[in-house]
């Protein structure tokens, strides 16, 4: 990117760094706009541009603050409206997005990417009957609208109607064949209703066409019960959250999910006589954060771990923690003996089918007297049932007695499960064991 000498290049200057943007060449990108703020301030396009980059890349507020300034200066751009409703949305500003989306399509109806994004909005603030209605009228202006598709699919499948889902992927799936978001809401919708068959060959097609493509591997397992994997594998997690990163926190706040706050809530209890700020914690899938304000009293430090590159990029923007790893877990805890006293996992262990390598990683990253928090799903101890499933749905369920067993197996004691409510999904609860473990004082003896 070359540096202008005049005001006069600002439009090859802004074109060169949008490049740099797209072309995820962030270090460029950023300085480019940082130098266009300084040459061109009250130029709505830079301040956009500027704003839209900050809100993805650094600070959420600040680029609240110059896509404002944009629209300030001209208030008629309809994108302009657009993209600060997805500043507002990744700042929880719901309210403001909705504003914002609603602008954006005053002024221009056709602006088919807000109409979609309030659909999507609404459905995050659980007005399910304007987000269908919403996606339904789009739909009809566009009908191959993937995205749209999608979404409308999606809000059948979590509010249980499975038909219409089906009916939806179906009808996407003709014009766009081999989405992979609408693949995978209808491998969803085939199996949750029974139709393992249709899912299956979905995923064999899916599967003859990408052999690459980590999902319909997975699925394929979960469903024939065959190749089953002990944990789900790391290109699987990478492409499960990679594109779920953006929207993960309004999209579990609408599903009622609580790992997080049940995690916090076994901590607050463990920990009631421990001093503030004298603990080193370890939070092991941390996805986006959301169990740093959980244990945030305790930690002296903080340190996330996770797979996916844009969970922790949305970590980073609450600036909670000390230190943030992309890594898989066990082998990331392996590095780090005797790291900390307290490690956390909220909803990350149902990326596991065996726990065993785990509980011994965990074992040796946590000071003896150390604390192991986490939760797993649950499913029930009866005769005959295996330690762990992996079901349709792409994640495992533990039995209660084998987290006990590999708990205590790899030196752990003073353990205890709760059962808990997870989240809600498809209208029914997902049960979990909500689990807590110590580590003897004195090392136990074990292999
Ligand atoms: C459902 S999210 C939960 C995130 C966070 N703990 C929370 O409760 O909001 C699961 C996270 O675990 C991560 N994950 C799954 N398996 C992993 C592994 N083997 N190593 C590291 N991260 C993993 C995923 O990338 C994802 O961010």
């Amino acid at each position: 990117m070359n540096t202008p000498a005049t005001e006069t290049s600002i439009p090859d200057l802004l074109q060169s760094t949008m490049k740099a943007h797209v072309a995820g060449q962030l270090d460029a990108a950023g300085k480019g706009y940082k130098l266009l703020q300084t040459l061109a301030p009250d130029n709505p396009d830079v301040l956009h541009l500027s704003g839209m980059f900050e809100g993805q890349q650094g600070s959420r507020e600040r680029g609240h603050e110059l896509i404002s300034r944009a629209i300030a200066i001209d208030g008629k751009q309809a994108m302009f409206h657009n993209n600060l409703g997805l500043v507002c949305v990744r700042m929880g500003r719901l309210e403001e997005a909705e504003r914002c989306y609603r602008r954006a399509i005053e002024l221009d109806p056709d602006r088919f990417d807000a109409v979609s994004n309030l659909g999507v909005l609404m459905g995050q603030l659980n007005r399910l009957e304007e987000a269908e209605k919403t996606f339904q009228d789009l739909l009809e202006r566009v009908p191959r609208f993937s995205d749209a598709r999608q979404n409308l699919a999606s809000l059948y499948l979590r509010t249980g109607r499975f038909s219409q889902a089906i009916e939806q992927c179906a009808k996407g799936l003709l014009t766009d064949p081999r989405n992979p978001l609408l693949r995978r809401v209808l491998g969803r919708a085939y199996a949750d209703v029974g139709l393992t068959d249709l899912a299956l060959e979905l995923y064999r097609k899916w599967q003859q066409e990408e052999p690459d493509h980590p999902e319909p591997r997975h699925h394929i397992a979960a469903i024939t019960g065959e190749g089953v994997p002990d944990r789900a594998s790391d290109d699987y997690v990478r492409a499960t959250f990679g594109g779920f990163a953006e929207t993960f926190d309004a999209k579990l706040a609408s599903l009622g999910y609580r790992a997080p706050a049940l995690v916090g809530e076994m901590v607050a209890e463990l920990l009631a006589q421990v001093p503030d700020k004298s603990l080193r914690v370890l939070d092991a899938g941390c996805g986006t954060g959301l169990c740093a304000e959980q244990v945030a009293r305790w930690a002296r430090s903080l340190v996330g771990v996770d797979l996916s590159q844009q969970m922790l990029d949305r970590a980073k923007l609450r600036q909670a923690y000390d230190e943030l790893v992309q890594a898989e877990l066990v082998a990331f805890l392996r590095t780090r003996p005797a790291c900390c006293e307290l490690l956390i996992s909220a909803d990350t262990l149902c990326y596991f089918g065996r726990l065993d390598e785990f509980a011994a990683a965990a074992c040796r990253s946590l000071v003896p007297g150390g604390w192991l928090v986490f939760t797993v799903e649950a499913h029930d101890d009866g005769e005959g049932q295996p330690d762990y499933k992996l079901y349709h749905h792409g994640r495992y369920s533990h039995r209660h007695g084998y987290v006990l067993d590999v708990l205590s197996a790899n030196g752990f004691a003073d353990m205890a499960l709760r059962e808990v409510v997870l989240r809600q999904e498809g209208g029914k609860p997902v049960r979990g064991w909500l689990t807590r473990a110590r580590l003897p004082q004195e090392p136990a003896a074990h292999e």
